[in-house]
């Protein structure tokens, strides 16, 4: 994988550990508003927005693109060891992460319903997990970076400086990506939007590494009566609290 970031080798320990702290750890179930949180909290913050799920989500368009049996776990070892998914930071004017798979761009192909579906069953898999954990913890070893996903602080990211629990009632998410799914042109109906939502959450609370978890020392927020806007108030409020500094020095 390419590494955007700076990366950890000639760094101190120390350093490392102080430059991890200044990182904002977002986990929580899909359709909480993570991903839009999470990028307007960077936006204001001035850090870099690190979309964990596109990861995963890119490696699976990979594996339905082979195609790879997705409960073999070997064949998806092989897969993460062999793709290649470069990340690239949104700009001040378009702030979407794009992402490419093997220098092929694939950021139209990430949140297909087919995507949507397989995606769990690939993050399952130990040795994609740990392969993603590694990439991860180095693409955030310079810091100020907005971390957002499933096991960011209980795994990927503990020692995070600022780490948030955010969800919503399931009926809610699941109106929320049956709107963004009409937008984007599908047709699909709202009861197949929320079961797909109900099986993944039960995937990826279930699963046996790095399951959804909140952190006893996450800040939880329940984001189904919150617009964005009070849910990014209350981060930012929280991060500065935790003493992490607002703007990212230049
Ligand atoms: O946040 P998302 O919907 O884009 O995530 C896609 C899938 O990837 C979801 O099923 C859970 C998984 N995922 C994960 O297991 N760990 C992460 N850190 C991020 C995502």
């Amino acid at each position: 994988m390419e590494i955007y970031l700076s990366n950890m080798k000639n760094m101190s320990r120390d350093n490392q550990l102080a430059k991890l702290r200044n990182v904002i750890a977002i986990d929580g179930p899909a359709g909480a508003g993570k991903s839009t949180v999470a990028r307007e909290v960077a936006h204001r913050m001035q850090y870099v927005y690190l979309d964990t799920g596109a990861m995963y989500r890119a490696l699976t368009v990979r594996a339905l693109q082979e195609p790879v049996d997705l409960t073999e776990e070997a064949a998806l070892a092989q897969l993460a060891a062999r793709t290649d998914i470069e990340l690239r930071p949104g700009t001040y004017e378009d702030s979407r992460v794009r992402v490419f798979v093997d220098q092929k761009e694939v950021t139209d192909q990430l949140r297909t319903p087919e995507v949507n579906e397989a995606v769990s069953y690939v993050a399952q898999s130990p040795a994609v997990r740990h392969h993603m954990k590694v990439q991860q913890r180095q693409l955030a070893s310079a810091g100020w970076v907005v971390a957002e996903g499933r096991d960011i602080a209980s795994h990927v990211l503990p020692e995070a400086g600022c780490k948030i629990f955010l969800t919503a009632s399931l009926e809610e998410r699941a109106r929320r990506r049956w709107e963004e799914l009409r937008a984007a042109g599908y047709q699909v109906h709202k009861e197949t939007v929320q079961e797909n939502l109900r099986q993944r959450d039960r995937i990826d609370s279930e699963r046996k590494v790095a399951p959804l978890v909140r952190v006893p020392d996450a800040y939880m927020i329940d984001s189904s009566c919150l617009t964005i806007e009070q849910v990014v108030e209350m981060v930012v409020e929280y991060c500065k609290r935790g003493g992490l500094s607002a703007i990212r020095p230049g």
